[in-house]
C-alpha cells in the first residue's frame, strides 16, 4: 500500500500540483504506485525495521537514521501503521510493548490493553443469561475499551526514547496528508467491512471514497487522522485522556453515528470520560522460559501470548524436537499447544483482578504432567485444563472436556525495531477485528476498537476472563524477544487473534529447535490447534506430505477462514555475529511484509 516519502514532492505534483493538501475530506486519487520495494528479508547494519508495511518500516528505519532508538523507530512505525493499516491498528486500540534495553540488559514490557469501562459487568454480553450475536457485539459502542496506544507511545518513548512524540508522529501525520498508495489487500480488507462501514458516515466517507471501494493503485488520504497526530503532537496523549478528543471519543462510543437510514442494531456503549482518565499503561516484568539453549522472553497477563507460547515450549522441551521426524514434530507441536490452550482458557486473565498461577503454568514441574499426555502416534481428544497446583505427579490420567471456540482473524498487526546500540522492540498493537467496531470518532480519522469483544461472553461462572469494571480482556498477543548468552538473538510476533499464540510458537519452534533461518521460519506454512477436535491450517500444510501423514495419525485440518486462508503475518529481526542484523517479513501473507535495515550489506 503506500508510498515513499522520498517520491513526495512527484506524487503532490501528480495530485494537483500543491504541497499542502487542504481538503477536508479524504481523497483518492489515481497515481503511479510511488511504494519502495518491498522485500520480505533485508540484511545489514545500524538498525532494522520489519512491519507488515512499506512506508511504516521506511518510515521506522528514517526515525533510526537520525538517532533514534529502537523505541523512537517502533513508535514512528506505529503511528505510520495507523496511517496504512488502520483496520488492524492505531490511536483507537492497544497493545503490548516488549523491549530490551542495551542499557541494562533487561527485558521489560508495557500493557497497554484496552480497559473496560467502569460500567461493565458480567454479564454485559449476556443480559438475561444470553449472549448476545458476536457480530453484533463487534459492531457496536458496547464493545470498544478505552483505548491504550497512545499511553504506550508515550510511556515507551519517555523511558527509552532519544526523541519526543511529536517527533514521532510527524512523518505519520505527513503519510496521512499526502496518502498512501492502495494495495489489493488493503482493497479486499475494506470490502469485507464495506456494509458496516457504509453504516457509519465518517467511516464511509473515509474508507470508501465517493461511495465506491478504494481502487487498488489510488492513493488514500486522511487529513482528519493528519490533525489529529498534529494535535497530540502539540498537547501530548493528554489530550485523548483527558481534552477534548476524550470527550469525543466517550461520545462517540456512547451514542455511536450511525446513519439514520441504516437498520443495523448498534448497541451503545458505556465508555465515559472517567474511564478515559483513569487509563494507565503499566509496566510489566515479562514472561521467560529457557528453550533450546536461549532465554525467551514475552508478554505476561492479561496477555495470554506468553504463558501459553511458554507452556507449550515448555511440553515440548521434554521431546527431542530437534532430532524428530518432520511429521513427529509437526504432531508434538499440535499437542502441546492443544494442552496449553486447555490451561490458558481455564487460568489466564487480567492479573490486576484475578490471581493467575503464572508461576506453576510456566513450571517445568507442570509442563511433565501435561507432557506425558502426549501420544506419538495417536491424537488427543479436547482436553481438560490441568492443575498447575505445585504438586506435580507423572501423568495424571486424561480427563476430556469440551473446549471452547475462540475467534481469530487476520487482525492487529506486528513490527520488530532494532538499533545501532543493541536495543530491541517487539510491538503487537491492535484494533481487534480487522476495521476494529466499525466506528469513526467524527473528523478526527481513526477507527475505535472492539477490544471488549476479547472478554469471555458468559455466562461462564469461574471463568477468568469475564467482564469486569476496570478490567483488561485476555489477549493472545505475543511480542517476543529471544537471547542467547544473555544478548539478543532474534525476535518476532504476529496478528491473528488466538492464533497468534500458534503462529508464535512454530516460529520459535523452527528457528531455535528446526534449524530454519528465520525468513523460512516465518514463511514456513502454519497450522493452529486450539483445543479443539478440527485443527485449522493452511492449504500448504495440509496438502505437504507432513500434513498427510498426519491426517493418516488422526489430526483433521480444515481450512483457516478468511477470504484467503492465510494464518497470521509474523515479522522478526535476528542479530547475526558482528552487529549484522538480518529483518524479515512474510513473503506473501497479508500481500507480503517490508524488511529494511538501516545500512543493507
Ligand atoms: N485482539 C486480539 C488479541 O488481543 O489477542
Amino acid at each position: 500500500m503506500r508510498q515513499r516519502a522520498a517520491s513526495l514532492i512527484a506524487t503532490l505534483v501528480l495530485i494537483g500540483g500543491t504541497a499542502a493538501p487542504a481538503a477536508a475530506a479524504p481523497v483518492t486519487a489515481p497515481t503511479e504506485s510511488h511504494s519502495p520495494p518491498k522485500s520480505p528479508v533485508a540484511t545489514g547494519f545500524g538498525g532494522a525495521v520489519s512491519s507488515v508495511d512499506a512506508d511504516a518500516t521506511a518510515i521506522g528505519l528514517d526515525a533510526l537514521r537520525h538517532g533514534g532508538t529502537a523505541a523512537d523507530a517502533a513508535i514512528a512505525t506505529a503511528a505510520a501503521l495507523g496511517v496504512t493499516e488502520p483496520y488492524s491498528s492505531g490511536i483507537g486500540g492497544g497493545g503490548f510493548f516488549v523491549y530490551y534495553d542495551a542499557a541494562t540488559h533487561r527485558v521489560l514490557t508495557i500493557d497497554g490493553r484496552e480497559t473496560a469501562p467502569a460500567a461493565f459487568t458480567a454479564d454485559v454480553f449476556s443480559p438475561g443469561g444470553v449472549p448476545i450475536p458476536f457480530d453484533q457485539a463487534v459492531t457496536s459502542g458496547l464493545s470498544v475499551g478505552v483505548p491504550g496506544s497512545p499511553r504506550t507511545w508515550a510511556t515507551a518513548l519517555a523511558r527509552w526514547g532519544h526523541g519526543s512524540l511529536a517527533t514521532a508522529l510527524r512523518p505519520a501525520a505527513a503519510l496521512a496528508r499526502r496518502g498512501f498508495t492502495v494495495d489489493a489487500t488493503f482493497r479486499q480488507q475494506t470490502a469485507d467491512n464495506e456494509a458496516r462501514f457504509r453504516d457509519f458516515p465518517a467511516t464511509s466517507a473515509i474508507y470508501l471514497p465517493g461511495g465506491q471501494l478504494p481502487v487498488v493503485g489510488s492513493r488514500l488520504r486522511n487529513p482528519d487522522l493528519a490533525r489529529t497526530y498534529d494535535l497530540l503532537a502539540r498537547r501530548g496523549v493528554d489530550e485523548l485522556y483527558t481534552g477534548q478528543l476524550g470527550r469525543e471519543i466517550a461520545r462517540t462510543a456512547q451514542k455511536p453515528p450511525v446513519d439514520p437510514a441504516a437498520t443495523r442494531n448498534v448497541r451503545p456503549g458505556l465508555m465515559t470520560t472517567e474511564d478515559l482518565a483513569a487509563y494507565y499503561a503499566p509496566f510489566r516484568a515479562p514472561t521467560k522460559v529457557s528453550h533450546g539453549g536461549a532465554d525467551v522472553y514475552s508478554m505476561g497477563p492479561p496477555s495470554s501470548g506468553g504463558s501459553t507460547v511458554g507452556e507449550a515450549l515448555n511440553i515440548l522441551a521434554t521431546a527431542d524436537v530437534p532430532a524428530m521426524s518432520e511429521t513427529d514434530y509437526l504432531h508434538y507441536f499440535l499437542e502441546a499447544s492443544k494442552l496449553a490452550f486447555a490451561d490458558r482458557n481455564a487460568y489466564v486473565g487480567d492479573p490486576d483482578q484475578i490471581d493467575v498461577p503464572l508461576h506453576q503454568l510456566l513450571s517445568p514441574g507442570f509442563a511433565g504432567e501435561r507432557a506425558c499426555l502426549i501420544k506419538p502416534g495417536s491424537v488427543l481428544p479436547v482436553q481438560a485444563p490441568g492443575s498447575p497446583d505445585g504438586t506435580y505427579t507423572p501423568c495424571p490420567g486424561p480427563a476430556v472436556a469440551a473446549g471452547p471456540e475462540y475467534h481469530e482473524g487476520l487482525s492487529t498487526t506486528h513490527l520488530v525495531t532494532a538499533d545501532r546500540w543493541g536495543n530491541v522492540a517487539s510491538y503487537t498493537l491492535t484494533i481487534e477485528q480487522t476495521g476494529g467496531s466499525g466506528i469513526t470518532v467524527p473528523g478526527r480519522g481513526f477507527l475505535l476498537n472492539n477490544e471488549m469483544t476479547d472478554f469471555t461472553f458468559g455466562p461462564a461462572p469461574g471463568d477468568p476472563n469475564l467482564p469486569a469494571p476496570g478490567k483488561r480482556p485476555r489477549s493472545s498477543m505475543a511480542p517476543t524477544i529471544v537471547l542467547r548468552g544473555g544478548s539478543p538473538w532474534f525476535a518476532t510476533g504476529s496478528p491473528g487473534g488466538a492464533t497468534i499464540i500458534t503462529t508464535v510458537l512454530q516460529v520459535l519452534l523452527g528457528r531455535i529447535d528446526r534449524g530454519l533461518t528465520l525468513e523460512d521460519a516465518i514463511a514456513a506454512p502454519r497450522a493452529s490447534q486450539r483445543n479443539t477436535a478440527t485443527t485449522q491450517a493452511e492449504p500448504a500444510f495440509s496438502g505437504s506430505p507432513a500434513g498427510a501423514a498426519l491426517t493418516a495419525r488422526g489430526h483433521v485440518f480444515v481450512l483457516a477462514p478468511g477470504s484467503l486462508p492465510e494464518i497470521g503475518a509474523a515479522a522478526g529481526v535476528e542479530f547475526g555475529p558482528g552487529g549484522r542484523l538480518t529483518a524479515a517479513a512474510e513473503p506473501v501473507r497479508r500481500g507480503g511484509g517490508a524488511a529494511g535495515v538501516v545500512r543493507p550489506g
